[in-house]
């Protein structure tokens, strides 16, 4: 059943704010993955954290005059609130403020300088806070910081810079030899321009605040929040100390899952450290698209922020989640929309996936006593709805692969749609009414139970509150061994089991909006 080690990561979330629902997308697009590598029989480890150094944070802390730490801990715990309320299985939750994690920064800088990939000099740059990154003069755009528009400070002093431009020639060795290492395709040639480009040294280390991880051998110095950051993939894992029982388990991470706006440091820096640190690079960075608003990106100085604890109390976990996951093309962004929500709860849930269930165990209750019999033998539409069902699981699995939770959602629903249709066809409510056509009707309901089955395995993860609904009703609440996903071929569903109707799934939701 072991089938391998899957180690995926989301962001680390910077606690300057409370999240939207932007953020929300990313963790619970990697959860849904880490959930399915479980239900596949993989060793996950699924990480997620805080970033919680740098000028913008410290900013943010004094500006409600409060000290930065106590600051970030009140709003880490609402990130843990928030993933509690969205059922975020997470293995570790990092903070860059813990001290597990400052040995390993401090760790990785002291040999990078000791090995000279670390060097001191003088920088002069333009320094974005909002997104914590240096510019040169040539990369602005209209004297602006060119990924988001704000103004920039001049910054000049002494510090600390990492040999990126050495590493420039391996790098585009490496993602052209490994085609997979960063997508969608439109990401990878972005950064392989980037790079083509020209890479300059990076200045890692800061003077002019303290709110950071003191530079091991130069306290005046603190890390760049950036490098700081990266390295909570590695600190997680009890990289470099003596209890590095997780590191040699799952590293290199299978798949960092970014926002498009920060492939580049996960392109580009971060497999630069690791090469100079002389280890394996991860399988593959992956940049999602965005959820825009109206207006453009979410941001709190445009007044324009969804909140997912408000969505979460008025819609509930499982259609947040099922919009989240449908809603967002693969690598595309996505235009955020309550009335979409509203329609896809209405079409999606209520009306196919709540409705199936429904419909099936309502005619079963009236013309067979609640009872599944025994299928016979095969006619009419049961082969092509039975062939659908078992290429289904492979096909999502697949796309669920490729990080395609929009399309694997729709290869599901398309499963759905189609035992729809085969109920109308088969219409076992007239093949219920008839003695002699007992035998039929036990097929049809058969076939559609052992479809529910199939469906409700494959939707776990991406609304693990959805199965433990559904196992009552279909009677197999008691037979755990058929909720896995090695357990979808067909025919396993038990006869003789008694279902037990319950409220409709998902009612529909009338006027609302
Ligand atoms: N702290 C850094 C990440 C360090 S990782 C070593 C950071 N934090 S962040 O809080 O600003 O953003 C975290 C993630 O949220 C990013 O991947 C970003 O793309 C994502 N999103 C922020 N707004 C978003 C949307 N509106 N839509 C989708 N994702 C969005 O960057």
């Amino acid at each position: 059943m072991a089938r391998g080690k899957f180690y995926i990561t989301t962001p680390i979330y910077y606690p300057s704010d409370r999240l939207h629902i932007g953020h929300a997308y990313t963790t619970v697009a990697a959860d849904t993955v880490a959930r399915f590598k479980r239900l596949q029989g993989y060793d996950v480890f699924f990480l997620t954290g805080a970033d919680e150094h740098g000028q913008k944070i410290e900013r943010a802390a004094r500006s409600k005059g409060k000290e930065p730490q106590a600051y970030v801990d009140e709003i880490v715990a609402s990130f843990k609130e928030l993933w509690r309320l969205l059922q975020i299985s997470y293995d570790d939750f990092i903070r860059t403020t813990e001290p597990r994690h400052k040995v390993v920064a401090q760790k990785v800088f002291q040999r990078l300088y000791d090995q000279g990939d670390i060097y001191r000099s003088t920088y002069q740059g333009w320094y974005c806070t909002p997104c914590e990154t240096f510019w040169t003069a040539r990369q602005l755009v209209d004297g602006k910081c060119p990924d988001c528009g704000r103004p920039v400070e001049l910054i000049e002093e002494e510090g600390y810079f990492f040999r990126l431009s050495a590493y420039a020639e391996r790098l585009l060795a490496h993602i052209e030899a490994h085609p997979e290492f960063i997508q969608p395709v439109a990401r990878r040639n972005e950064v392989l321009n980037f790079i083509r480009g020209g890479l300059e040294d990076l200045c890692v280390s800061r003077t002019t605040f303290s709110w950071g991880i003191p530079v091991p051998f130069d306290s005046r110095h603190v890390i760049y929040v950036w490098i700081d950051a990266l390295t909570n993939y590695l600190s997680a894992l009890g990289y470099g100390t003596d209890r590095d029982e997780r590191f040699r388990r799952y590293w290199p991470a299978d798949v960092h899952l970014v926002g498009k706006d920060i492939v580049r440091f996960h392109a580009i820096i971060w497999p630069a450290l690791l090469m100079a640190m002389g280890l394996p690079l991860p399988h593959r960075v992956v940049g999602h698209g965005w959820l825009l608003v109206e207006g453009g990106k979410m941001s709190k100085s445009k007044g324009n922020v969804i909140d997912p604890y408000d969505l979460i109390a008025k819609y509930g976990v499982e259609a947040v989640r099922y919009y989240l996951l449908r809603e967002l093309p693969f690598g595309a962004d996505g235009q955020y929309e309550e009335s979409n929500l509203v329609r896809r709860l209405n079409s999606d849930l209520a009306n196919d996936l709540g409705n199936l269930l429904y419909r099936t165990l309502t005619v079963l209750e009236k013309y067979g006593e609640g009872v599944v019999g025994e299928p016979g033998a095969l006619e009419g539409p049961d082969e092509e709805l039975i062939a659908l069902a078992q290429v289904t699981p492979a096909r999502v699995a697949e796309l669920v692969e490729q990080l395609q939770l929009a399309e694997a959602l729709a290869a599901i629903g398309q499963l759905v749609s189609r035992a729809n249709k085969y109920l109308d066809e088969t219409a076992p409510w007239s093949l219920g009414k008839n003695p002699e056509r007992k035998e039929r009707f036990a097929t049809v309901i058969y076939n559609v139970l052992e479809v529910y089955r199939f469906v409700t395995v494959l939707l776990g993860p991406f609304m693990p509150g959805f199965p433990p609904r559904v196992w009552p009703q279909l009677g197999l609440d008691s037979h755990p061994e058929l909720h896995t996903f090695d357990s979808l071929r067909w025919g396993a569903f038990p006869p003789a089991v008694r279902v037990v109707k319950g409220e409709p799934l998902f009612p529909r939701l009338e006027g609302e909006i």
